[in-house]
């Protein structure tokens, strides 16, 4: 036996050969370490990396332009989504590309393993001494504050000159996150009494504290069940938080969420739960995230079915496992018609090439009828957490303009913007046209105010916004209050369900991305908040005002005018 391996692997190297000499050019590179990391020092040469490789996708202009076409509501199109299969035609490589990238893997004895469907991914383990070869490229470790984890990156990377075109990025080279994407809610403890009945609890937010009463009165959210069981909404939950049903439901007799907030409903209405990419479900050890989240999705969108998606921390993304979410979802043939997500980072953590692939993979779901929502962030202009800063820091994914950005607002009547409610102006994507008209009427009322401080030819955000601040939620089996965008996007995302529901009765599609129609048609169906600011970085921020602004986007939603708006 011993014989035949080395005969074999004899044969291998003289088949191989060594690899050929490609020149090589600089392809991605930070000239400083990003703030928050420090530089430990080289990584040892046998530590195995598991890189990704994105292959250029063969068709990304058409992804984009079929893309509008069936999301804008003037065109012939609109609804027409894509299937999985014609989705994939955009984002495949072509056959050039895939030949010329594999002849360099092979050139190199490197297994590429092929990790989606539309095959524009591939992961490959190599030794970082073999990388920085292969690279051109550092890899050293880093550490993140006082977090103490480490990760292993490089500050440039180089790929063979004649794989321009073909291959896209390789991944996470000098993409440097932070450690935890998690929007900071404010958490603070509610002294309501739980017990055997429902309380009878002031609703229509009489007494200043969100509950879905409250909600349902401000944007005229029915209570009337949906019927349409392919119409579901999925809550995206990541570093380890789980919801609870026994806060959602009760706890030992004693009534929680439901049973006391939506006592109209059976109170063992629940969720589903998908594991992925070691993700658990631990119910006995509840996130306040991922309860609020599922707590105002269920307890909102009535009978809307809703699944927890919990991505596990062992994802090797490098963005906390944002692409790997969106994968999972276009590789399925009945994707949800909602996708919630309230994590957010600041969008100079990722590359750009990264950070285009990942909003690439967001149009596709967007051209396969998905409604991508993510919060805006909440530290105001400083990013998506409250910071020191000189210019102002856009968050991402916001800044991608194939998902809706959702901020946040308090007060009733009227309505006035949340301060921590994060906005502004990407510095990656530049302004599409559907949002035009909207944010040069607010850059003309902005006048000089913040200049230097923003990119003004960025894509503005956020899109929309909703209620965020004094949620009650049960968590624990107890009561709280929280704050944050993070109550904002599921609360949106729970209305776009319900109208999903009724066009999907009506025979009719679901509403995919929805930009197009917010900023057009859908205007009719917000309340524009006009008051507040959101500061930062020693200044007022932005501050709302009439039309759109980079606070509180459009407006809040009204419910039977978005029915109005899509035509029901
Ligand atoms: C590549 O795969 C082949 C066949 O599965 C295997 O024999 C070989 O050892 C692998 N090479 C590396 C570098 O993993
Ligand atoms: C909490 O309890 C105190 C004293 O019992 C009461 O004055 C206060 O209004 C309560 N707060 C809330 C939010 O119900
Ligand atoms: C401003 O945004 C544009 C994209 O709209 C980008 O090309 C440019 O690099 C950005 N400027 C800065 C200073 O980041």
């Amino acid at each position: 036996m011993l014989y035949r391996l080395v005969l074999l692997s004899l044969a291998a190297q003289f088949v191989l050969g060594k690899p050929v000499e490609r020149s090589l050019e600089v392809h991605e590179s930070r000239a400083t370490v990003p703030p928050g990391f420090t530089l430990i020092g080289p990584a040892s040469a046998q530590t195995v990396l598991n890189l990704r490789l994105a292959l250029t996708s063969s068709d990304t202009d058409g992804l984009i332009e079929t893309l509008y076409d069936v999301s804008t509501p003037s065109s012939a199109n609109y609804g027409q989504h894509l299937s999985k299969e014609e989705t994939e035609q955009f984002l495949a490589p072509t056959q050039e590309s895939l030949t010329a990238v594999n002849d360099w893997l092979a050139e190199n004895d490197i297994n590429a393993t092929t990790i989606n469907s539309a095959g524009n991914w591939l992961a490959i383990s190599v030794p970082v001494s073999q990388a920085n070869d292969m690279f051109d490229a550092d890899f050293s470790v880093f550490t993140y504050g006082s977090s103490g984890q480490q990760s292993i990156r490089t500050l440039s990377y180089s790929i063979p000159s004649n794989l321009k075109g073909h291959l896209d990025l390789v991944h996470p080279t000098v993409t440097f996150t932070a450690p935890v994407p998690k929007l900071p809610v404010q958490i603070k403890k509610y002294n309501m009494t739980i017990g055997p009945s429902a309380l009878a609890e002031p609703s229509a937010c009489e007494n200043g504290y969100v509950d879905p009463a409250c909600l349902q009165a401000l944007y005229g959210i029915p209570t009337t069940p949906a019927t349409e069981s392919s119409n579901y909404l999925v809550v995206t939950g990541y570093i380890e938080q789980y919801p609870s049903p026994s806060d959602l439901e009760a706890r030992n007799s004693f009534l929680l969420f439901l049973g006391n907030f939506r006592t109209d409903i059976s109170r063992s209405t629940t969720y589903t739960v998908v594991e992925f990419d070691g993700g658990e479900y631990d119910p006995s050890d509840p996130g306040d995230e991922a309860d609020l989240d599922t707590q105002y999705t269920v307890g909102l969108a009535t009978n809307v079915p809703v699944t927890f998606f919990s991505v596990g921390e062992d994802t090797t993304d490098g963005v906390f496992g944002w692409l790997d979410t969106a994968n999972y979802f276009l590789d399925e043939t009945n994707p949800p018609s909602v996708i919630t997500t309230s994590y957010g980072s600041n969008e100079d953590e990722l590359s750009v090439s990264v950070a285009n692939n990942l909003c690439n993979a967001y149009a596709a779901l967007g051209a396969r009828g998905v409604s991508v929502l993510f919060s805006s962030g909440d530290g105001g202009v400083s990013g998506s957490q409250s910071a020191s800063c000189t210019d102002f820091v856009p968050t991402f994914p916001s800044g991608c303009p194939y998902l809706t950005s959702v901020g946040a607002t308090q007060d009733f009547s009227p309505e006035t913007a949340a301060s921590f409610s994060s906005g502004g102006f990407s510095n990656y994507f530049s302004r599409p046209s559907f949002q035009s008209s909207a944010v040069e009427a607010y850059l003309e009322y902005l006048g000089d105010t913040n200049s230097g401080l923003y990119n003004a030819s960025g894509r503005a955000y956020p899109d929309v916004s909703a209620q965020g601040v004094d949620f009650i939620i049960a968590y624990g089996g107890e009561f709280y209050t929280v704050d944050g965008t993070s109550c904002s996007s599921p609360t949106f995302a729970s209305i776009i369900s319900l109208v999903n529901d009724r066009l999907v009765a009506a025979g009719q599609s679901t509403l995919g991305w929805l930009n197009p129609f917010l900023y057009s048609t859908g205007l009719s169906a917000l309340t524009d908040i006009t008051s507040g600011d959101n500061p930062g970085c020693d200044t007022n921020g932005f501050a709302a005002t009439t039309g759109w602004d980079p606070v509180t986007g459009l407006g809040t939603p009204i419910f039977a005018n978005l029915l109005t708006a899509v035509g029901l």
